[in-house]
């Protein structure tokens, strides 16, 4: 990936890619300029979805693909269920979670770190705030694998390969929808201290949100917020793996973790890409992007831009500022990075408390997703010693 990334710099930072048919742009000025203009470079793919009802799920409060004025009116409205607060106030269970998930391998030597925290512990996480039976979630991990494991999504090269995978992932949205909507519902009548009763209560310039908005921020939420931070997770321990002399002074001192944290972001970034058409013809960098045209806003390669980064393609723990796109920038800037990364914190933390060795097992064993659409491993054998 590395290697994948940094050669993509080397050509000029936007151009056409004609065997993607998208407009790649790849350093760390335009990917921001780009993310920073909603006016110009849209985020409503919402007409390239094929049958309107199954896809409701995706068009209504699923505000990541949506622009002004409809974005900022949803984000303010479920910004009122999701505050700063309710996430530090989350950090006593996600602890409880994390030491619970970790016991119950306790008496194993190797385990799966997917398997056994990076996957659980954030979908557990977003279930209690969302009051969603945390027993549902194979049901979920299905979700999350149809729309985002399919190993043919880095292949689409047109639009009609876009519409053939939207129209094979219907069936898996219609399920969605259905489950959750059952779930406002339910909640609206019993309603507790939960963040879905706290969408259904939600209030701003003179707006609610509907049963079908909650539905598509709340789908968001469970399938975006977890497979992300589970990437995260595993990202953390590949990188200790690789560079295990940075390893020593993150046990010495804790208080070196969240800067750690983001380096891990910088330099394997859960979502390499991110999509936006073009709403006008558009300047950047001496390059004309025609109207209606597709543009991926390369944040892995961002990432790598020597430009920003001094000694870009090398890991480092310690490195500040970290300017990073990793999250996202501009009006979509991610919604659930104080989550993420309090969930990163207080797991390594606690698997550094808890073993005096953590190495990959098996380094042909890892299985990574696809990585055009997540950077991150599927499965992740690990060695442990307990501390003593
Ligand atoms: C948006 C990455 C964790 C919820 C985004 C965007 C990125 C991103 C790149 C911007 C998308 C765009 O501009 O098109 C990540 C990464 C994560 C993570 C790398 C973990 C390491 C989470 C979590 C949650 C979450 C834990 C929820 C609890 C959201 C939401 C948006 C978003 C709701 C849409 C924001 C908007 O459109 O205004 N995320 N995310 N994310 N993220 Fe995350």
């Amino acid at each position: 990936l590395v290697g994948r990334w940094e050669g993509l710099r080397e050509g000029a930072p936007v151009r056409y890619d004609e065997q993607r048919k998208t407009w790649l742009v790849t350093d760390h000025e335009n990917v921001a300029q780009v993310l920073s203009d909603p006016k110009a470079f849209s985020s409503d793919f919402s007409g390239l979805t094929p049958t309107q009802e199954d896809f409701e799920v995706f068009r209504q409060g699923n505000f990541v693909g949506m622009d002004p004025p409809r974005h900022r009116t949803l984000r303010a409205l479920v910004s009122q269920g999701f505050t700063p607060r309710v996430v530090t106030d989350l950090e006593p269970r996600i602890h409880a979670i994390t030491e619970e998930l970790l016991d119950a391998v306790d008496d194993q030597d190797q385990f799966d770190a997917v398997d056994a925290l990076a996957y659980p512990l954030p979908i557990i996480v977003i279930a209690e705030l969302l009051g969603i039976p945390v027993s549902d979630r194979p049901l979920f991990q299905e979700w999350a694998t149809t729309l985002f494991g399919g190993d043919d999504l880095g292949d689409m090269l047109d639009m009609a390969d876009i519409e053939r995978a939207l129209k094979a992932i219907a069936p898996t949205v219609r399920e969605m929808n259905g489950y959750f909507l059952d779930h406002i519902r339910h909640h609206r009548k019993n309603p507790g201290d939960d963040l879905t009763s706290k969408l259904i209560g939600a209030e701003a310039e003179g707006t609610r949100l509907s049963d079908q908005e909650i539905v598509g921020f709340v789908a968001l939420l469970l399938v975006a917020g977890h497979i992300t931070t589970t990437a995260l997770l595993g990202n953390a321990l590949l990188c200790f793996d690789r560079h295990p002399d940075t390893v020593a002074p993150l046990r010495a001192d804790p208080g070196l973790l969240p800067r750690t944290a983001e380096e891990v972001l910088r330099f394997l970034p859960p979502f390499p890409e991110l999509g936006r058409r073009t709403t006008r013809e558009v300047e950047l960098s001496g390059a004309v992007i025609p109207a209606d045209a597709l543009v991926t806003a390369h944040l892995g390669a961002a990432n790598r831009d020597r430009a920003r980064f001094a000694d870009a393609g090398t890991f480092d723990p310690a490195r500040d500022p970290n300017p990073h796109l990793t999250f996202g920038h501009g009006i979509h800037f991610c919604f659930g990075a104080p989550l993420a990364r309090l969930e990163a914190r207080i797991a390594l933390r606690l698997l550094f408390d808890r073993f005096s060795d953590l190495a990959v097992a098996d380094r042909d064993a890892v299985v990574t997703q696809n990585p055009a659409v997540i950077v991150g491993a599927r499965h992740l054998p690990l060695r442990v010693r307990r501390a003593p």
